[in-house]
């Protein structure tokens, strides 16, 4: 019989090699190397994609919409505003939502701590298997495939149910469990207050959105240190977001920017804000009457930015299509399973055409 010492030795050890194992990977991570390095050669973009040293004005022309106005009698200029700015730009922000400041800070905080944290206390969540409820990676989801890796860290989990969710998520800094639960249960309120505004401004029923179309909840937070030359690198390349509806809470530091006519502009971080853009299955939903749109993160070579987007999305098994009310003459979309968007989505995402291409009707 094995003494239960000696069980005891064998199951630590194997703690101490899953650790080490995740103490070699974790060495991916752009905050655990890149202080006082230059930047290597396998994070420099082609010239027709890197941001060069253009100077991108975060300028004011992203609608700003005050949503303590949409319930009064302003609902329906608040509505024609979202509705316009979600075909315009694919994107707006919105104050005054709800969401406690005091809610947003905290929550800011404990993302932040979080990355601050040594690295034995990130090991654990260190994963490269895209199937973990919640992980810790660098890059983008094609590590491994991709040519020209990405200047971010990013912690990602589910968020829906909570109850099942919750015990995946960090246990440090301590508080982190308890502020996110809260922070996630506000921002899904807040999405579906904004998805029954679109419902009305497409002539659907408010609560349209509101069920299986929305299910899924997913936090993802980004971390982007400071990068020794912006000007040849991206935190994020170009690509749209796969889900319904995006919620980003970007903190105090520019560096999202969104293509528009032709040219990148900048979102001008405006504090207690949250920046809200339109994703692909919106776009297919409303059959074109709302846009997804193409967005880009460059860093900045003085401080780390921090942001978290809270993806809103249908269940996997979810039918997606046009909705025939939406439709005028033909459908521009097939109907198809999202889970089948998803597996599509991830091998091209930074191709949109491609993405999208896929989902077109024949007709
Ligand atoms: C994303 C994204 C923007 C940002 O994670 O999909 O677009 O500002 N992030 O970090
Ligand atoms: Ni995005």
């Amino acid at each position: 019989m094995i003494s239960p010492i000696f069980t005891q030795i064998i199951k630590l050890s194997a703690t101490t090699s899953i650790i080490n194992s995740h103490i070699q990977e974790m060495e991916k991570l752009v905050s655990s190397w890149c202080k006082n390095k230059p930047l290597p050669e396998s994070y420099i973009f082609p010239p027709e994609t890197r941001p060069g040293n253009l100077v991108v004005p975060t300028c004011n022309t992203i609608p700003v919409i005050d949503l303590s106005k949409a319930e009064g009698q302003n609902r329906t200029h608040i509505v024609q505003q979202i509705l316009k700015a979600g075909q315009d730009y694919g994107f707006f922000q919105v104050v005054n939502h709800g969401v406690p400041e005091s809610l947003m800070n905290e929550s800011m905080d404990v993302f932040k701590e979080f990355f601050e944290m040594p690295w034995e206390d990130k090991a654990m969540l260190y994963s490269e298997d895209p199937k973990n409820s919640c992980r810790l990676s660098t890059s983008s989801v094609n590590y491994a495939r991709e040519k020209i890796h990405h200047w971010r860290d990013n912690l990602r989990h589910r968020c829906h149910p909570l109850q099942d969710c919750i015990k995946h998520w960090p246990q440090k800094p301590i508080r982190y469990r308890e502020v996110v639960a809260t922070y996630t249960i506000e921002a899904k309120k807040l999405g579906l207050r904004i998805l029954e505004l679109v419902s009305e401004g497409l002539g659907l029923e408010s609560r349209f959105f509101g069920d299986k179309l929305s299910e899924s909840e997913i936090l993802s937070i980004n971390h982007y240190p400071p990068c020794p030359d912006p000007s040849l690198t991206l935190g994020v390349a170009k690509h749209c977001d796969p889900n319904l509806l995006t919620l980003l809470h970007q903190g105090d530091v520019s560096g999202l920017q969104v293509f528009n006519n032709g040219e990148w502009i900048g979102v001008e971080p405006l504090h207690n804000a949250f920046v809200v853009n339109i994703g692909n299955q919106l776009q297919i939903i409303s059959n074109n009457k709302l846009k997804s749109v193409e967005h880009r993160v460059v860093t900045n070579s003085r401080v780390a930015r921090t942001s978290a987007g809270f993806f809103i999305g249908p269940s996997e098994d979810s039918i997606i299509e046009p909705e025939k009310s939406l439709v005028d003459d033909a459908p521009f979309y097939r109907a198809f399973e999202f889970k089948d968007f998803l597996l599509h989505y991830f091998p091209n995402l930074e191709d949109n055409e491609v993405v999208m291409g896929h989902f077109k009707s024949q007709a």
